[in-house]
């Protein structure tokens, strides 16, 4: 992306306030569960403190309403953050943009790292208040944004600072924006988009924006129903949107009008009850019996999906083929995954729920991409202009 980045700056002795998005999930006790996140920001955090910078962490965890909480203290991440990185300095400040926070900040010397107490802790953070805005800026010399995963919230930490201070991008946030932005720009083609989930209300904006784009769209999962019973087919007991149909109807025209393939699955896994341990049966799309709900697609349809994604040089997947989390339920799901994970070709994936899937499937280093924003994944392959984005410097 043509943005201004961290190599950008000359960084010695210099302040560096660097949004991440380290809201990770924590069991009951509080152990961080899944560290991809914190990961994630590595890159950038060595880089900053490699060039003797004081790296100055903002994050939230959690939606905590404007309120101090102590589930959501960030005191956890900076302990695993810590370990992660042996050999340096890494403190914890229980405080935002008070004196205490300036005294931390002000003790730090080139190289450490200071992770801050939540930013939603204070009501301004949300409402992107500008006095809220301008205390975190009095906390850095420049402000780095390498959280995507917040990217598509105009909250004073992600937006509204960067009124008060230069913005450039850290390695994350390049990475993400850089990767899905060449796809949707100019993808290597074959471009095929698998698009699922639950709901077509959930994925209207993504699929207009994909269809002008793609040379083929592969509609799975729930919302697979709607498309399906729009085209006549008697979907039983399935998931079909009532009040979501016209807009099914108006986007398999929109397909029609773009010469984009729109592929609907052609059989399913149907089963009588929603439940782990259901009976179920392979029908075609025309056998579903009115007792019957399709909870995944079938053995063709992965068959024709998986023949696309062999035969694409890009690929973007976002949301599950059926009811996953069910082993009855997740072969479809799993089968993108692993045929993404063969394919020869540039694979994006985003989105919580194909991340999840990607990583049950123990295939997600396969991937190129594995995004780190699940709203904000969903938001950029909407074609939308994140805030976050928005605010940083032109090259
Ligand atoms: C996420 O987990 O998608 C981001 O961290 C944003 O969190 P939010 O939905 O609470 O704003």
């Amino acid at each position: 992306m043509a943005k201004k980045t961290i190599e950008d700056v000359s960084w010695s002795g210099k302040r560096a306030l660097v949004r991440v998005d380290f809201n990770v999930p924590m069991n009951d006790e509080g152990k961080i569960t899944d560290d991809t996140r914190i990961r994630a920001a590595l890159p950038t955090i060595t880089y900053l403190a490699d060039h003797g910078a004081r790296v100055i962490l903002m994050s939230h965890l959690g939606r905590p309403k404007g309120q101090r909480n102590d589930t959501y203290s960030l005191r956890r991440v900076a302990d695993h953050l810590r370990g992660l990185l042996s050999g340096r300095r890494v403190f914890f400040v229980d405080d935002t943009v008070g004196e205490t926070a300036l005294a931390a900040v002000n003790e730090l010397q080139d190289g450490d790292v200071l992770v801050l107490e939540n930013v939603r802790f204070y009501p301004g953070e949300e409402k992107n208040d500008k006095d809220f805005a301008k205390a975190l800026a009095g906390l850095g010399d420049v402000f780095v944004n390498d959280a995507f995963g917040t990217a598509h919230r105009a909250h004073a930490s992600t937006a509204g600072i960067a009124d008060y201070l230069p913005c450039v991008a850290g390695y994350l946030m390049e990475k993400e924006v850089g990767i899905m932005g060449q796809a949707l720009a100019n993808p290597e083609r074959p471009f095929v988009a698998i698009i699922g989930g639950a709901k077509v209300s959930d994925k209207i904006n993504v699929i207009e924006n994909l269809l002008p784009k793609v040379d083929a769209l592969l509609i799975g999962g729930g919302m697979a129903n709607t498309f399906l019973a729009v085209q006549g087919y008697d979907m039983g007991k399935s998931l079909v949107e009532a009040d979501a149909k016209e807009t099914a109807a108006r986007l398999l025209k929109l397909a029609e009008q773009h010469g984009s393939r729109l592929l609907l699955p052609e059989d399913v896994i149907a089963a009588k009850a929603f439940a782990a341990d259901a009976e179920h049966t392979v029908r075609l799309v025309d056998e579903v019996e009115p007792d019957e709900m399709a909870l995944d697609i079938g053995p063709k349809a992965i068959e024709v999906y998986q023949r696309e994604i062999r035969g694409a040089k890009t690929v973007i997947w976002n949301g599950p083929m059926g009811v996953f989390e069910m082993p009855a339920f997740a072969k479809g799901t799993f089968a993108i995954a692993e045929a993404m994970a063969h394919a020869d070709a540039t694979t994006i994936v985003g989105g919580g729920d194909s991340v999840a899937a990607v990583e049950q499937a123990g295939v997600a280093d396969r991937m190129s991409h594995v995004s780190t924003g699940g709203g904000a994944s969903l938001e950029f392959l909407e074609g939308k202009l994140l805030p976050g984005v928005a605010v940083i410097a032109d090259k």
